[in-house]
């Protein structure tokens, strides 16, 4: 598998960074995570942008510029042997001769991307649904930076694997702000509800796109801070990411997402929304364009 560090192109397995890497000792870095389909990237200028974005809330120049970001992607897509891909991009402020935590001058960014296979959900979790558990989110203030500052969230993520859940869904003071590692959207009496991206949840390029088709498609949504009550009550409930695309809730802490004869199942909003978000891949990954 084919890896890009510091301006060269690698295999993964030698591919080395210093253990004196701030990303390694203060997790002083950002990444992004694009995905892949059949070798087009999905909304790469889109993921490009949020990375600038990231790397601006860190103070931290931004080692390419858009075009050679793309450049460096179409290689690690070409050299892989899998059609639908996940590339991630890591930018550290460097490595430098001693343990500072303030900015360390002239040192040079780590700068890392490599591809994997996209894990998609599976057929069975997209019939079915998956569960999640709640916690509490106990992350900083600024989690609209996508950082590898990450122990909440991989913390989130273990209790909900440890409960046999695919998510951990987030309340901060009784309101949702998302997943560990997903936008999160309910649905109640037909209205599509997801909170503000203000600085308490990731802007998610999969959410962003989700609420621009249900603006296309007139699809009743608000965003707004949702309590963790209309969470609980709701409909229907999904997560949206990269991986994920739209992905139902189907349980939640244990109970059946939603009421009556459609509880537990996947609800006819996420449904639908997911079929706009495959069409609307579909045909601009048909035109050659993420
Ligand atoms: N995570 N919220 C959090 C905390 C995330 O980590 C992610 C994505 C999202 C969804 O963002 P997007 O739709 O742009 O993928 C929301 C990626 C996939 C990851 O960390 O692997």
């Amino acid at each position: 598998m084919t890896a890009y560090l510091n301006g060269r192109f690698l295999p993964l397995s030698e591919a080395r960074v210093s253990p004196l890497d701030r990303g390694f000792l203060y997790a002083d870095g950002a990444y992004e995570v694009i995905p892949v389909y059949s070798r087009h990237p999905f909304r790469v200028d889109e993921h490009l942008r949020r990375l600038q974005c990231s790397l601006d809330g860190i103070r931290l120049a931004n080692p390419h510029d858009g075009a050679r970001w793309k450049a460096i992607v179409q290689r690690l897509i070409a050299e892989s042997a899998h059609e639908d891909q996940a590339v991630y991009i890591q930018i550290t402020r460097g490595a430098d001769d001693k343990r500072d935590p303030c900015f360390p001058p002239g040192v040079a960014p780590t700068v890392f991307s490599f591809t994997a296979p996209l894990v998609a959900p599976t057929a069975g979790q997209r019939e079915t649904g998956v569960a999640a558990i709640t916690v509490e989110d106990i992350r900083w203030g600024r989690c609209d930076l996508k950082t590898v500052s990450l122990l909440p969230n991989v913390l989130a993520r273990q209790l909900a694997a440890d409960a046999g859940c695919a998510e951990a869904i987030m309340f901060r003071g009784g309101l949702l702000t998302e997943g560990s590692s997903s936008n999160v959207f309910a649905v109640r009496d037909g209205v599509i509800l997801t909170p503000p991206q203000d600085r308490l949840i990731l802007p998610g390029v999969t959410s962003t796109l989700v609420l621009e088709l249900a603006a296309a498609r007139r699809a009743p949504f608000e965003v707004r801070p949702v309590g963790e009550e209309e969470v609980r009550e709701a409909d229907e409930l999904w997560l949206t990411s990269s991986a994920k695309e739209v992905l139902a809730v189907t349980t939640l802490d244990g109970r059946p997402v939603g009421k009556g004869e459609r509880a537990g199942k996947p609800g006819p909003v996420t449904r639908r929304m997911h079929e706009w978000f495959r069409a609307y891949r579909d045909e601009v990954m048909r035109r050659g364009r993420g």
